[in-house]
């Protein structure tokens, strides 16, 4: 008889801890995007976000609550009644909502972050906790820098927030300190010592500063934690938090030591993988394991042998286990409208009629200019355009004159809430010319924090796909683009990143850009 699997629970903090990493802040749109497709994959928890850190998140947890199925959503707050209420108002409209709160535990913290003794962390602890329980059954208490806290220390915290009716208990190692052996015992310990520890779910969260988040949270869940708390892409503070991705394909493929299962369907990984990259501007490295560009590529003579003989000769995962489909040659200038709408909705895009009418045109063109047109330009064309459906303020027409010779000249016409503004400008290179032509139509003090440009797919014809993170006054944003003309894409990027900077800085208006 086979030994029946434990459950372990998939916590999803890519909105909380991920969306907290410099430079990675995302939309309300793009958070209810995100938040779906973790709903629709089976993540039990969803971190939605920190409710008393602004408007903006406390409207993007309640508005998550509201729209969540399946999934229980979670707010986190600081060991501060306001942000526990303020927590518990935000996810109060879930059908299954969480209040996660937390306070620091290790010395170190203590003396020079909170300047409290213990005995008053302890006081907290049970404040904090039973306040929380007194707004919704399903309370998360985590201890800050667990695995730099004395354990007997830790113990006396732990049974503090069990018994004031704290249902998980999360014993984090925030600053990526922790080895596996550390992380398992510290686990055991803990079950072990602290009374009535089986009334409460323990949970492992590890952040990546020495690249071990993945193997420590394995090795918490060795040590008898059953709940893991991770981010798509493993984005997060510093080097970021365990990816969930591989967290999820360890438990699959390796079965026979990881006797555990849990309910997060993997043929959604690369969807989700690529939103969040998208949403947070954040590139996956192509060797990212599970969902880098070559994570199931195989270069080499003697790999391409094998494969060709016997698939799991190199592969231990099948690609499309993780929703990867075989890379396909879909269309080209001959195509019809009908196939392009078939195959639209293969890729997982249902647009209106005037979006649709616009992508097709854009295929077209697309055709017209690059000799295959595959998925990913497909769908790096569909993401362009239904980003520039939502903007008042858009690339109209744009002639860079580059070359040796300099000054390097652009000039853009832009469409500027309805009205055609054109300017000229040159730069130090095309790329400088045409952001300056952006902003002689567009007067802003946004500052530029990040210029990437990546190839969709291979070859020279091959399109950009183009990254502009933006900062003006705190606030920052990321926006893409993508085109075969680096330069148009160049400029769609950065007035997308306005156009949210906008966003956020006027509320929800987005005509909120001004021509000069
Ligand atoms: O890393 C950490 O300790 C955290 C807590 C807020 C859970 O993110
Ligand atoms: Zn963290």
């Amino acid at each position: 008889m086979t030994a029946e699997k434990d459950q372990v629970r998939i916590f999803d903090t890519t909105l909380r801890d991920g969306e907290q990493s410099p430079g990675a802040s995302m939309t309300l749109e793009e958070k209810l995007q995100i938040a779906e497709i973790l709903d629709d994959m089976g993540v039990d928890i969803i971190e939605a976000g920190f409710p008393i850190a602004s408007n903006g998140d406390f409207e993007a947890v309640s508005e998550i609550a509201k729209r969540s199925r399946n999934s229980v959503i979670a707010g986190l707050a600081r060991a501060i009644h306001a942000d526990i209420d303020r927590c518990g108002d935000a996810v109060k409209h879930a059908e299954k909502g969480r209040i996660h709160t937390f306070v620091s535990t290790s010395p170190i913290h203590l003396q020079f972050q909170m300047n409290k003794t213990e005995d008053e962390v302890l006081d907290i602890i049970t404040d904090t906790v039973t306040r929380s329980r007194n707004l919704i059954d399903d309370v998360e208490w985590s201890a800050m820098d667990a695995t730099r806290t004395p354990i007997d220390y830790l113990c006396r915290c732990v049974e503090a927030a069990i018994k004031c009716g704290a249902t998980t208990i999360n014993l984090p190692d925030t600053v990526g300190y922790a080895t596996p052996d550390e992380y398992k015992q510290m686990f055991v310990d803990i079950r072990n010592r602290v009374p009535d520890a089986d009334k409460a779910i323990f949970s492992v969260h590890c952040h990546d500063d020495l690249g071990l988040a993945v193997a420590n949270s394995l090795a918490g869940v060795a040590g008898g934690a059953r709940q893991i708390e991770c981010t798509i892409n493993g984005l997060g503070e510093r080097a970021g938090n365990a990816a969930l991705e591989e967290v999820v394909m360890a438990i699959r493929t390796r079965g026979d030591v990881l006797p555990y299962t849990c309910g997060v369907d993997p043929q959604y990984l690369t969807r989700a993988s690529k939103l969040v990259s998208g949403a947070s501007g954040f590139a996956v490295q192509y060797n990212k394991a599970i969902v880098g560009k070559n994570a199931f590529a195989h270069e080499s003579g003697i790999h391409q042998d094998g494969m060709l003989k016997n698939a799991e000769t190199y592969e231990i995962m099948r690609p499309e286990d993780v929703g990867v489909k075989a890379t396909s040659l879909v269309m080209g200038k001959h195509s019809g409208r009908h196939a392009f709408k078939d195959k639209l909705r293969e890729l997982g895009y249902e647009l209106g009629d005037n979006a649709l009418q616009d992508a097709f045109r854009r295929f077209k063109d697309l055709a017209d200019r690059k000799k295959h047109v595959y998925d990913e330009d497909i769908e790096a064309l569909v993401e362009d355009e239904i980003s520039i459906a939502s903007e008042n303020t858009r690339v109209i027409a744009l002639t860079v004159i580059a070359g040796t010779g300099g000054p390097q000249k652009a000039i853009l016409t832009m469409d500027v809430n309805g009205h055609h503004e054109t300017r000229e400008c040159t730069g130090d290179g095309p790329v400088d010319a045409t952001f300056n032509a952006i902003k002689a139509i567009i007067p802003h003090d946004a500052t530029l924090q990040l210029y990437q440009v990546h190839a969709v797919t291979e070859g020279t014809d091959a399109q950009a796909e183009v990254s502009v993170r933006l900062e003006s006054g705190g606030r920052i944003a990321t926006g893409k683009g993508a085109d075969t003309d680096t330069l148009v894409a160049s400029a769609r990027a950065y007035v997308s990143a306005l156009n949210k900077l906008a966003l956020r800085q006027q509320g929800s208006n987005p005509g909120a850009l001004k021509a000069s």
